[in-house]
């Protein structure tokens, strides 16, 4: 889950690729470099942030007009100078830069060993280009000829983008299982793993698909597929500014993205509920309304966030639709030889809709004849392009590693997928449908309302700032939210800590309950308010420090808690949506306390390409 972006046109390449990986970081950022096309190829690479290639100082920089450039986040050797991209072939004419996995590098490691190859990095790229320089000299035939035959024979996931000695002006890339964009400019051509670097040159955008070579001047584009027949591309429009992109005076992208939520929940509302007609459009579900309503069973598949998005989901639509649902991690879902049977719907959620481990488990579903519905927020992202039908959550770019305004988004979706159906089947009364509307559409202003206490918020991160372990906990629909505020902690504060459902922590977890470990406590006013009291009272037993997220009118609870965030009141079934905030705000606090960089937590990336 690297980044990737290159260049071919009339400008100097050098500053756009620079600036192009500074917006691909989110995607890895512990090594990085370059390699640029004046005279000659020469490259530049370096353990890091992209900020490190800034020490490069040659006069290829303002020559070159054509480059590539690598953001590592690393799967096949350490972050180490030796092991960043771009990687040559022995002789030096071929230089690559790659996003994903080569399974079978070992084994074509070997092959060349035996053939006198040598390696200076543990890297898979470093084979997969001296395996196309092998074909090359073996076939003497040519870079884009011996591309197309090396891509058969390898196994897992890439997309490469080469440079080759005596061709300056045109680059070759491919594409299968990472996600490649290819920007449409006069004279020039932009290429990356997602259109936040091209944004501000054009918005005229081609999504490359799995098994295609593009061969780029800066005047024409060429697609072919690896059986070498053309192929014709689909030129789109991007609907996406590059404000979206900066942190519009925020210090951190995921506090922006935080603040950003009343508006992306407008924004994944808007066309879709008209509460003065009290109707739901979602033209996804309405084309295939009648799978959902004649479904036997709904899967849900996803990872990370979006597997909280789905237990909560798996709440709303078995209330609403009557319709059992199971929320299967993804990683596990696709090696698990799932049983599906025909009128089985899968969901498949992802924020980047490029998530290896939920796209590979679609495509088995998909291979046995489920229905794929996606609910995604990258626009014409793999899993989008993938799933038969689907919902975009137009949360709008989430650059934050830690995924915010895409989670809230998602629950909105989800929920208006929840009423249509149930509609549809008549498991929901038109009094309760309209119920529902009606609260959802207030939404939006309910967050803006919690997001007017961050401060107090930010007073109570500051207590805790130090804890050394920490435990959420809810019930019913808030039980996931427990488990995305525990999550959502960990990535940023590097805390260990839990969530669970409140009722199971008698079961054990009560075991960590001393004076030293804070519990919070998602404990709005629901059918399970009383049964939060007493367990809030079984930790305070234990000299433990509760937090507890409360409604306004809340006695009892502010009464024996340390200390109190408030959220609106709103049905339990919308409550996610609002007791979700605090515990976004509070984590993003922690980390900021800590020194810690929220936006890039160590060892993780925004989307998890490999498996
Ligand atoms: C969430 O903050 C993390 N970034 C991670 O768990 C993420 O939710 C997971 O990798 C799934 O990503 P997706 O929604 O893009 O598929």
């Amino acid at each position: 889950m690297c980044g990737i972006v290159a260049y071919i046109g009339h400008q100097e390449a050098y500053p756009i690729i620079l600036k192009g990986l500074k917006r691909l970081e989110y995607r890895g950022y512990d090594s990085s470099g370059i390699a640029l096309y004046g005279k000659q190829i020469e490259s530049y690479k370096k353990k890091g942030r992209v900020s490190e290639l800034e020490t490069w100082d040659a006069p290829i920089l303002h020559e070159a007009h054509a480059g590539i450039g690598h953001t590592r986040w690393a799967t096949h050797g350490e972050p180490t100078d030796a092991n960043a991209h771009p990687h040559q072939s022995n002789s030096g004419k071929i230089t690559l830069v790659h996003n994903g996995i080569i399974e079978n590098y070992a084994s074509l490691k070997a092959e060349l060993i035996q053939k006198g190859y040598t390696f200076q990095s543990e890297t898979d790229t470093e084979v997969l280009v001296n395996f196309i320089e092998d074909i090359q000299i073996n076939n003497n035939s040519s870079l884009e000829e011996a591309m197309r035959i090396a891509l058969k024979r390898v196994v897992g996931a890439y997309v490469i983008i080469v440079l080759e000695d005596g061709f300056p002006d045109r680059l070759i890339a491919a594409r299968k299982g990472s996600p490649l964009v290819i920007g449409v400019g006069e004279g020039e051509h932009f290429l990356a793993s997602d259109a936040s670097p091209i944004i501000e040159y054009t918005k005229r955008v081609i999504y490359v698909n799995d098994y295609e070579l593009a061969i780029i001047s800066k005047d024409d584009i060429i697609l072919k597929n690896l059986g070498n027949e053309p192929v014709t591309p689909y030129i789109q429009q991007l609907d996406m500014e590059l404000a979206q992109i900066e942190k519009g005076g925020f210090d951190h992208f995921m506090l922006k993205e935080i603040f950003d939520q009343p508006a992306s929940l407008t924004d994944c509302l808007r066309g879709r509920l008209d509460v003065a007609t009290l109707s739901l459009t979602l033209a996804g579900v309405d084309q295939h309304l009648s799978v959902f309503t004649q479904a036997k069973r709904i899967i849900i598949v996803a990872c990370g966030t979006s597997w909280h998005a789905g237990l909560i989901a798996e709440y709303m639509i078995e209330t609403i639709c009557r319709i059992p649902v199971e929320v299967e991690y993804a990683s596990e879902f696709r090696y698990r030889n799932p049983i599906i049977h025909s009128g089985d719907v899968i969901i498949a959620i992802s924020q980047s809709g490029e998530t290896a481990d939920t796209l590979v488990a679609i495509e088995r579903a998909k291979e046995q004849g489920a229905f794929i519905f996606g609910v995604v927020n990258a626009v014409g992202s793999s899993i989008a392009r993938l799933s038969h039908a689907g919902a975009y959550t137009h949360a709008g770019p989430e650059i934050g590693v830690a995924s915010t305004k895409a989670f809230t988004a998602q629950l909105a979706v989800l929920a208006m997928m929840a009423l249509k159906i149930g509609k549809a089947k008549q498991t929901l009364t038109d009094a309760d449908y309209k119920h529902y509307l009606v609260e959802l559409s207030q939404i939006p202003e309910k967050v803006q309302v919690i997001l007017s206490s961050h401060e107090l918020i930010k007073e109570v991160a500051q207590v805790y700032a130090e804890a050394n372990n920490f435990l959420f906990l809810g019930r019913g629909y808030n039980f996931p939210v427990a488990l995305e505020a525990a999550l959502k902690l960990k990535e940023v504060s590097y805390i260990p800590c839990s969530g669970y459902p409140s009722g199971e922590v008698k079961h054990g977890p009560i075991a960590l309950v001393d004076e030293t470990l804070p519990t919070l406590f998602i404990a709005t006013k629901d059918k399970y308010y009383d049964k939060i009291v007493s367990n809030i009272q079984e930790i305070k037993a234990r000299k433990g420090k509760v937090i507890a997220i409360i409604n306004p009118d809340d006695t009892a609870i502010r009464g024996v808690s340390d200390h109190v965030m408030e959220v609106p009141e709103t049905d339990e079934l919308l409550a996610p949506l609002l007791t979700v905030i605090p515990t976004q705000l509070m984590s993003y606090y922690i980390g900021v306390l800590r020194g810690l960089d929220v936006d890039k937590p160590r060892n993780l990336a925004k989307s998890v390409t490999v498996e």
